[in-house]
């Protein structure tokens, strides 16, 4: 049941299929789902819950970050379409509370399952669980029948991502000794730099919280950069794991590396930051492509027969055979790599190739 408070207004976006603001007074609620096509099937995307400016930057970023998913699980072959919400609050400032999550979920609800929520910057597995209790219509849970935190899955096929990438632009096969920066120590960072570590990878670390930092200094010998250092800094790979829109037009000058290859969404600023990296060449790993991880695992999770981790982590290491046959697009093309990956899934979509042929199916409930 939809409390009385809660205010659902449609909007029109130009190549959406749908787009809603939602306002709840009385929990303070104020969101945006956008979802932008389901033409391979219903659009999942996390829930980003941050402290927005103003409600026209909140828009314009899950405008962004709706059009990614759909682009991620259609090279990803998830059989889901692109969507993603975000909720203006700061969860440092106790502004997430269940009233708040409970009267999101009803909005949900209220959409029929056209989108599936997950968790996302600012929203735990903890927070959709809450979720969950309003709605069927959410994954990433800690439920026993869910696929949990996406995060793990995400850092194994950055990691794996990474590897890929270093050899199509070195021929090595090794990260042994390779200079990796990584950018956000977060739930996937963290992750990531275990892997690079037992990889004999040299490890440079970055993030505003100099705990973490502190932390893999201890545990891997990771050395620090300050984070205003950050793209200057002499590495073979760049791993930016942590907010999107950091590689623009002033700090792409300034890398001094061969490869960017990391987790986070939406890295490039404006579509000319990939030619420019192109031109430096540098080898981008586009970001839709690399960190398809944890969608491709909540997306085990809508199946018939029920999540199943091992058939998640088959389709997690296809990743870098995508970003093999991508590289190789750019290349026979002479463009970017982010274009080349958009020029695969555009076409992925129109002959919709994996389109999804049942379900989705929620166990959890
Ligand atoms: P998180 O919120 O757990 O971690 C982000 C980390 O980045 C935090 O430690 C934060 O202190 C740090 N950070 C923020 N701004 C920074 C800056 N300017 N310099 C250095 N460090 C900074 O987020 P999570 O889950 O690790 O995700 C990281 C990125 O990967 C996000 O862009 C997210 O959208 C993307 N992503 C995450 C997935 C997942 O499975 N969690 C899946 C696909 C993409």
């Amino acid at each position: 049941m939809i409390t009385s408070t809660l205010q659902i207004e449609s909007i029109n976006v130009d190549g959406y299929e749908k787009v809603v603001k939602i306002r709840d007074e009385a929990t303070g609620l104020h969101a945006i789902v956008a979802v932008h096509n389901t033409k391979l099937g219903p659009a999942l995307g996390g829930i980003r819950i941050y402290p927005y400016a103003d409600t026209e930057s909140a828009l314009v970023d899950v405008l962004r970050l709706a059009k990614g998913m759909t682009y991620k699980s259609a090279i990803a072959a998830t059989g889901l379409g692109g969507g993603k919400s975000v909720i203006i609050a700061d969860p440092r400032k106790g502004h997430k509370t269940t009233a708040l999550l409970h009267s999101f979920a009803e909005a949900i609800n209220s959409l029929g399952g056209e989108y599936i929520c997950a968790e996302d910057v600012g929203c735990s597995t903890t927070d959709v669980d809450v979720i969950s209790k309003k709605t069927p219509f959410v994954v990433g849970l800690t439920h026993e029948k869910s696929s949990g935190d996406p995060s793990i899955f995400t850092a194994y096929g950055t990691y794996e991502g990474i590897l890929s990438s270093w050899k199509a632009k070195t021929r090595s096969t090794s990260l042994e000794g390779v200079k990796v920066l990584i950018q956000g120590l977060g739930a996937v960072g963290e992750k990531l730099v275990e892997w690079l570590f037992w990889a004999g990878a040299k490890l440079l670390v970055c993030d505003l919280d100099s705990a973490k930092v502190q932390e893999m200094k201890k545990k891997y010998g990771a050395e620090s950069i300050d984070p205003h250092l950050v793209y200057e800094a002499d590495c073979d790979v760049f791993s930016p794991c942590a907010m999107g829109g950091i590689l623009n037009e002033e700090n792409i000058k300034k890398l001094n590396c061969k490869v960017v290859a990391g987790c986070a969404n939406n890295q490039l600023l404006t579509p000319q930051d990939d030619r420019r990296l192109l031109e430096k060449g540098i080898l981008y790993a586009p970001d839709f492509v690399i960190n398809a991880g944890g969608i491709i695992n909540v997306s085990f999770e809508l199946q018939k027969q029920g999540y199943c981790s091992q058939l998640a982590r088959e389709a997690v290491s296809k990743i870098p055979l995508r970003l093999e046959a991508i590289f190789q697009i750019a290349i026979e093309k002479n463009i970017g790599t982010q274009e080349a990956a958009i020029i695969l899934a555009e076409d992925r979509l129109k002959n919709l190739i994996d389109k999804r042929v049942d379900g989705p199916y929620f166990h959890h409930q």
